[in-house]
Order: structure tokens, then C-alpha cells, then sequence
């Protein structure tokens, strides 16, 4: 069954937030890496490219149900961050839209009974549950450290294990 038109133009949509997600990581991995945050700068760059199969799921979606897919153009993205706080932040506050973005196609799929949107769509809430939280937890502990060099450090170093 072919999806319907404004469902179809939300994952369109979804598809270029979530390869702005990757370009948007791409940018904090160079800020933190010209900051010699190597840990942190392979973390953002490894969600970089998560973000990318994100952004192939809902294209291989689209072309499973038949759209014609269009490309939207994607927003330059900030290569300039304060610290990593200041990243993380940021990181946190566009999980948050993009969990938005996701709540609002679901919706819109319950009201037009496309169950097979609505199972596809499963699996990106639970998701953001994961983004949300792994940000958040970046966050709660560069706060705690605040501007202890050292405890900063040692966030970065664990950052590189944390397997995004
Ligand atoms: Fe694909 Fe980080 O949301």
C-alpha cells in the first residue's frame, strides 16, 4: 500500500534531519578534534555515522512503499563549540527535536491507520530514548566536572569506549 501523501512528506523530511544529524555530528567531531579532544571527536564522529544509517532506514523505507524519494538540502553545519559541554548541549537539545520530529509521524500515522509506518517508526522511538539518554549522561558528568581539567580529560578518554 502506497503511503500517504503527508506521512510520505514528514519521512522525506526525516530523512534530511537525519543526514543533517550526521553533518551536524561530523561538525562537533572536528571542533572537538581541533580542541585535541581526540576521545570525544571519535565519539561525535561515530554518531556521525550512525546517524547515517539512520538516515538510509527511513530512505530504504520510502522506497519500499513506492515514494519517489527527494533530496532537501542540508544546513551547514557549526564547526565551533566553547567545550565539549557546550557540544553536548547542544547534542542534547537536537535529540530532543528530532524525538519531536519522530513523536509527530507517529501520530500522524495512528490518525491515518498506516500500521506499517507505525511499526517502522518503533523502532526510532526506542532509539531515541538511547540518543536522548547517552547525551544527557555526557551532559550530567562535563557539568560535574565543570573546570577541572583532569576530570574533563578523563570524560574524553572514557568517550572513546563508550560504544555509541
Ligand atoms: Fe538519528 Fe540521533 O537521531
Amino acid at each position: 500500500m502506497k503511503m500517504p501523501k503527508d506521512l510520505e512528506k514528514l519521512m522525506i523530511e526525516q530523512l534530511r534531519n537525519e543526514l543533517g544529524s550526521a553533518y551536524i555530528y561530523l561538525g562537533m567531531s572536528s571542533a572537538m578534534e581541533s580542541m585535541s579532544f581526540m576521545g570525544i571527536s571519535k565519539w561525535m564522529r561515530r554518531q556521525a555515522k550512525e546517524e547515517v544509517e539512520h538516515g538510509m532506514k527511513f530512505y530504504d523505507y520510502l522506497i519500499s512503499r513506492g515514494s519517489k524519494v527527494e533530496l532537501l538540502p542540508i544546513d551547514q553545519a557549526i564547526t565551533d563549540y566553547k567545550s565539549p559541554l557546550n557540544a553536548f548541549e547542544v547534542a542534547l537539545h537536537h535529540e530532543k527535536s528530532i524525538t519531536g520530529f519522530i513523536h509527530k509521524m507517529y501520530d500522524l500515522a495512528v490518525l491515518l491507520k498506516d500500521y506499517e509506518s507505525q511499526h517502522m517508526l518503533n523502532w526510532f522511538i526506542a532509539e531515541q530514548i538511547e540518543e536522548e539518554s547517552q547525551a544527557q549522561h555526557f551532559v550530567d558528568r562535563l557539568k560535574f566536572a565543570g573546570d577541572n581539567a583532569c576530570a574533563v580529560l578523563r570524560i574524553d578518554k572514557e568517550a572513546n569506549k563508550v560504544v555509541s
